[in-house]
C-alpha cells in the first residue's frame, strides 16, 4: 500500500514537471496566443532552438527542448562517430523525459525542430515523435543543416515516423532512392526551411499557418 502512494505521488509530481516543461518557455510577447500548438526541437548548438523561439513569438504556441537521456559532447563533432553510428543503424536513443500523454493529447499541431545529422534528423527526435499517438495531429517539420542536401530524406524520415499524421507540406518532392541517404540525390527542390530567425514569418506564410 505505502508503495503504491509512493508510486502515486512520484507518478503526479512528474506529471506537473513535465507539463510545466511544456509552457514554461512560452513567449509572452507572442502576436498571438495559439494553445493548440506545441513547439517541439532538439538543438545541439541552438541554431535549430534559435527558429523554434522565433516560431513561438510569432504564434505563440508551448515549447519544449527534447533532451537525451545521454548528454551529447558541449561541441557535438567529438560525438561525430557515435552519432553517425546512430543515424546509419536507425537507433533510437532515449529521452530525458517525455511529455505526459495526456498533455501531448491537448495539440492539435506539432512543430518539430531538429538539425541534419548525418543526413537523417537527429534520431533523438524520432524516439520522441514514436513515443506518442499522433493519429490526425498535424506535424510541422522544421530543419537546420550545414549543405540544404538532405532536406528530403530528413523530412521523409519525420514522416515515417508519424504514418498517422497530417503534414505540412502536405507531399514531399519523390525520394530519389529511399534507401540511400549517404549519397546525394538532389532531391531537395521545392523543400523552403528557415536558415535564420528573421526567415521564420514568410516560412510561416509559405506553408500557410499565417497569412
Ligand atoms: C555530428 C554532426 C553531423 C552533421 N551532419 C550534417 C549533415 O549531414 N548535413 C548537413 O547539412 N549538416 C550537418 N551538420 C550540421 C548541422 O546540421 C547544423 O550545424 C545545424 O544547424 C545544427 O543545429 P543545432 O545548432 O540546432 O544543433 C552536422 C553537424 C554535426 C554536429
Amino acid at each position: 500500500m505505502l508503495k503504491q502512494i509512493i508510486l502515486t505521488a512520484f507518478i503526479s509530481l512528474s506529471t506537473i514537471t513535465v507539463s510545466q516543461c511544456a509552457t514554461q518557455e512560452t513567449s509572452n510577447n507572442s502576436h498571438q496566443q495559439d494553445t493548440k500548438s506545441l513547439v517541439v526541437y532538439f538543438s545541439a548548438q541552438n541554431h535549430t532552438k534559435d527558429i523554434a523561439e522565433k516560431i513561438v513569438e510569432l504564434i505563440g504556441a508551448d515549447i519544449f527542448r527534447i533532451e537525451p537521456a545521454t548528454p551529447y559532447a558541449a561541441n557535438p563533432y567529438d560525438d561525430a562517430v557515435k552519432i553517425r553510428e546512430e543515424a546509419y543503424n536507425g537507433q533510437r536513443p532515449a529521452v530525458k523525459q517525455l511529455i505526459d500523454k495526456e498533455q501531448m493529447a491537448k495539440y492539435d499541431t506539432i512543430y518539430i525542430g531538429t538539425p541534419v545529422w548525418w543526413h537523417q534528423p537527429a534520431m533523438v527526435v524520432l524516439t520522441f515523435l514514436e513515443s506518442y499517438d499522433l493519429t490526425g495531429k498535424t506535424v510541422i517539420p522544421f530543419v537546420t543543416y550545414g549543405e540544404s542536401v538532405w532536406l528530403n530524406e530528413v523530412m521523409q524520415k519525420i514522416y515515417q515516423s508519424t504514418p498517422d499524421s497530417k503534414h505540412l507540406p502536405t507531399v514531399l518532392p519523390e525520394d530519389i532512392d529511399p534507401d540511400d541517404f549517404i549519397n546525394r540525390q538532389n532531391d531537395d527542390e521545392g523543400i523552403s526551411m528557415p536558415e535564420r530567425p528573421e526567415q521564420v514569418a514568410g516560412w510561416l506564410k509559405e506553408i500557410g499557418v499565417i497569412q
